[in-house]
C-alpha cells in the first residue's frame, strides 16, 4: 500500500514513519510513504503557498495551484481515495480503517492555517477525515493516526505477537486488563485465574472483564 501524502512538512511525515512497527513495514516494502512537498509546486520566486482570504478575516488560506499541481504529479488509478485531514471530516473509526486497508495507494492532504482554498477540496478530495473533534496545528499529525492505524490492518504488518485478533473495538468490547511478572507488585496481585492454567475459566473470566471494562469506560459502544 502506498501513501502519498501532500504537506508542508514532509520531514513530520518521514520521521514518524521511520520507527516501530511502521518503520519496520516500510523497511520491509509492505508499505510505502511518500511525502510530497506542497512547496515545491509554488510557482512564484518565494515558493508562496498562503494568501490572505477573499473577504478578509484572520489567518491565511492555502492556495488552491499547489495543491492541485502536487496531486497532479502522482499517478495514481481512477477511484484512488483522496483524503483530506480536517477538523471538519468524519471521525475516524477502525471500520473505516479497515476498508482503507484494502486500497492499493491513499492520497492524504494535510492543510494549514485556515485550510485550504474551497476550489481545490472540489476538485480533488473524496473524503475529509478527522482524527477527533479537537483543533490540530496542521494536518500532519492526523495523516500519521491514520497511517498507523490503517497499516497495521495490512497483512504481515503486524507479527504473531502483535496480533489484533482479540483487541479493544474488533470485538466492539474493549479488552481485559493484562499482567505479566511478577506476580506481586506493591502489594497488588496478578488474579488467581490468570495463574490457574484453567484454560476455559481464563477465557470467561476475560470475557466478563472486558464487559465490566466497556460498561464503565465506553458505554456508548456496547
Ligand atoms: N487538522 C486540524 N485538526 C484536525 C483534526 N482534529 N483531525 C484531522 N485533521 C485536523
Amino acid at each position: 500500500m502506498t501513501f502519498h501524502v501532500l504537506t508542508l512538512f514532509p520531514e513530520m511525515i518521514r520521521e514518524f514513519c521511520a520507527h516501530s512497527i511502521i518503520g519496520r513495514a516500510v523497511k520491509s516494502e509492505i508499505v510505502d510513504i511518500k511525502p510530497l512537498n506542497i512547496r515545491d509546486f509554488a510557482v512564484n520566486k518565494h515558493g508562496q503557498v498562503d494568501d490572505a482570504p477573499y473577504g478578509g478575516g484572520a489567518g491565511m488560506v492555502m492556495m488552491a495551484q499547489p495543491i492541485f499541481d502536487a496531486y497532479t504529479s502522482i499517478a495514481v488509478q481512477k477511484n484512488t481515495p483522496v483524503i483530506y485531514l480536517s477538523p471538519q471530516g468524519r471521525i475516524l473509526t477502525q471500520n473505516r480503517a479497515k476498508a482503507l486497508s484494502k486500497e492499493k495507494e491513499i492520497i492524504l492532504i494535510c492543510g494549514h492555517y485556515e485550510g485550504l482554498d474551497e476550489r481545490v477540496i472540489e476538485e480533488i478530495v473524496t473524503e475529509e477525515v478527522s482524527i477527533g473533534d479537537y483543533i490540530l496545528t496542521g494536518g500532519e499529525p492526523a495523516a500519521c493516526v491514520l497511517i498507523d492505524t490503517v497499516s497495521r490492518l495490512i497483512p504481515g504488518v503486524l507479527g504473531k505477537e502483535e496480533s489484533h485478533q482479540n483487541e479493544s473495538f474488533s470485538t466492539n468490547l474493549l479488552e481485559y486488563p493484562h499482567y505479566t511478572r511478577p506476580p506481586v507488585f506493591r502489594g497488588r496481585e496478578v488474579p488467581e485465574v490468570l495463574l490457574s492454567g484453567h484454560h476455559a475459566n481464563i477465557e470467561k473470566w476475560r470475557h466478563e472483564e472486558s464487559l465490566k471494562r466497556t460498561k464503565s469506560k465506553r458505554p456508548d459502544i456496547l
